[in-house]
């Protein structure tokens, strides 16, 4: 048995800031952020779709990039910054790319909406007015079964604008 195989038994504890608090969980290293923020910490604004880091819905930021928090283990994020939908914005507020999102009326079903803003939310951060193509290129991990593809990325559009 291999000393990874040996350790996926163990729980061991970790510690990460997670929208903007510090938080400790103790848990197999290897399971997915995605498990860890869902049945941990009660944060379910990340989704469950492929599980295989290619749909988009469980999308976060960690130290500011964009990851599929379904194929990102525990382990890779000790005493790393995530940021879900959930802390996008403080309190009640709504960041530029969620109230677009309503603007637009951009979602459909909306499974796949949060993956979606954590994707444009971090273009934002990086280029503040970005162009279509450039919108087109930041969204294009995300999968939209409703075929809403196109409204989301008016909204992501119309935040830059804002
Ligand atoms: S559920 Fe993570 S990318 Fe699809
Ligand atoms: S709005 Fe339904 S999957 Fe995108």
């Amino acid at each position: 048995m291999s000393e990874r195989e040996g350790s996926q038994r163990e729980r061991t504890q970790f510690a990460l800031t997670v929208n903007g608090e510090r938080r400790e969980v103790e848990a197999d290293p290897d399971t997915p952020l995605l498990y860890v923020l869902r049945n941990d910490l009660g944060l379910m604004g990340a989704r469950f779709g492929c599980g295989l880091g290619i749909c988009g819905a469980c999308f976060v930021h960690v130290d500011g990039a964009v990851v599929a928090s379904c194929d990102t283990p525990l382990w890779s994020v000790e005493g790393r910054t995530v940021v879900t939908v959930e802390g996008l914005a403080p309190g009640d507020a709504l960041h530029p790319v969620q109230q677009a999102v309503l603007d637009e009326q951009a979602a459909q079903c909306a499974y796949c909406v949060t993956g979606v803003i954590m994707s444009g939310a971090a273009l934002l951060a990086r280029t503040p007015k970005p162009d279509e193509a450039a919108v087109v290129g930041a969204l294009e991990r995300n999968l939209c079964r409703c075929g809403a593809h196109g409204r989301m990325v008016r909204a992501v559009l119309r935040a830059g604008d804002g």
